[in-house]
């Protein structure tokens, strides 16, 4: 069973990696809803017990398919569920900016609990700082509903330092979900200090890189996101392609796929890093869950580290309105 850490200083045990489930709902091209529940039932038969899920994945479609994985046998209380609220979406499922207001808050958490079929959601999280409202307005409103008992943690998503501060002063926050991998290490210059000196512990999505650090993105489907990311778009994937290839050989010597080394990295940053597993297929949380336990020296971590420096990845990490509106990236 996979090993437990806990969620913030002196926060609940939770176990060392996670599930993110944003790609069930169809985000990065089809998905199949049996697969997907078999993949959450795996998972938490596996020791998983943080499950991470948001309310505009799927308009409400990825809490609802929890729900019913929840309802085929898990127990409420052996699972930590992570919920992203404030991205707003139109009917046809595109962006149209985030509300955290409080009134904001209160609602879609009283929708979310309503299609999770929950009393309670272990932690609630702005998914992005809104321009518009203080921090202190909405991490207040969700300190209303812990108190109130809808909610038991405070998390933040995409935030900088600065605001982090605030919020924790506010009520303390117990993890930040952020991008971090190979290719992601942005929040090694301010925002890691600043969330250990703290005590909050930090969700790390995207540790392949949306898929680029696997084998998985020759092909997108149409609609799929990515193909608007810089880093998958013409020249940029190409050079990006290169730097997998490089960290293919570094894992064919250890007998591994790419993917795995890069999980594993992410892994080896500190017990406060917990790796989110993004999949929706049985077969790749399995190859995950084994790259959780590959033992790798500082040696070979160099090795790694030097097949994708940082510094040669070719194109930013979201579109240039996306990267000007992240409260992460100030
Ligand atoms: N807070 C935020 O702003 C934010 C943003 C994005 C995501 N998230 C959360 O973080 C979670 C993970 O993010 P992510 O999905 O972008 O992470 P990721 O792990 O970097 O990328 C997942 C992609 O890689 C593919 N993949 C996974 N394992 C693979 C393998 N072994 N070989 C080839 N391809 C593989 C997946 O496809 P398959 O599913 O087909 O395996 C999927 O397309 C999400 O589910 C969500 O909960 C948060």
């Amino acid at each position: 069973m996979l090993q437990k850490t806990t969620l913030g200083r002196g926060g609940p045990a939770v176990s060392r990696a996670g599930l993110g489930l944003m790609g069930m709902s169809g985000i990065y091209g089809p998905a199949d809803d049996a697969e997907s529940i078999a993949t959450i039932h795996a998972a938490v038969d596996a020791g998983i017990t943080l499950l991470d899920t948001g309310d505009f994945y799927g308009m409400g479609h990825n809490e609802l398919l929890l729900r019913d994985a929840l309802r085929r046998g898990i127990p409420r209380e052996s699972v930590f569920i992570q919920v992203k609220f404030g991205g707003l979406r139109d009917p046809s499922g595109a962006f149209i900016g985030h509300d955290t207001s409080p009134a904001a808050a209160k609602n879609s958490l009283a929708y979310t609990l309503t299609r999770l079929g929950t009393e309670y959601v272990d932690l609630y999280q702005p998914a992005r700082l809104d321009p518009r409202v203080p921090i202190e307005e909405t991490v207040g409103a969700i300190a209303d509903m812990i108190k109130a008992g809808y909610v038991r943690y405070l998390g933040l998503s995409e935030m900088g330092a600065e605001t982090i501060r605030r919020a924790h002063a506010v009520h303390p926050v117990s993890a930040l979900q952020i991008e971090y991998s190979l290719m992601s290490r942005g929040i090694e210059a301010k925002i890691l200090p600043t969330v250990r000196e703290l005590g909050i512990s930090v969700t790390a999505y995207g540790i392949l890189s949306r898929g680029l650090l696997s084998s998985g993105t020759a092909r997108l489907a149409d609609g799929d996101p990515r193909a608007r990311f810089p880093r998958f778009r013409g020249e940029n994937h190409a050079r990006n392609l290169e730097l997998l290839a490089d960290l293919e050989t570094v894992a064919d010597g250890r007998g591994v796929t790419a993917a795995q080394l890069a999980i594993a990295w992410v892994a080896s940053r500190g017990e406060d890093i917990i790796p989110l597993i993004g999949t929706k297929r049985r077969d790749r949380l399995a190859e995950a869950l084994a790259a959780l336990d590959l033992p790798l020296s500082q040696d070979e971590l160099a090795v790694i580290e030097a097949s994708v420096p940082a510094s040669a990845v070719a194109g930013d990490r979201y579109e240039p309105a996306q990267v000007a509106a992240l409260d992460s990236e100030r």
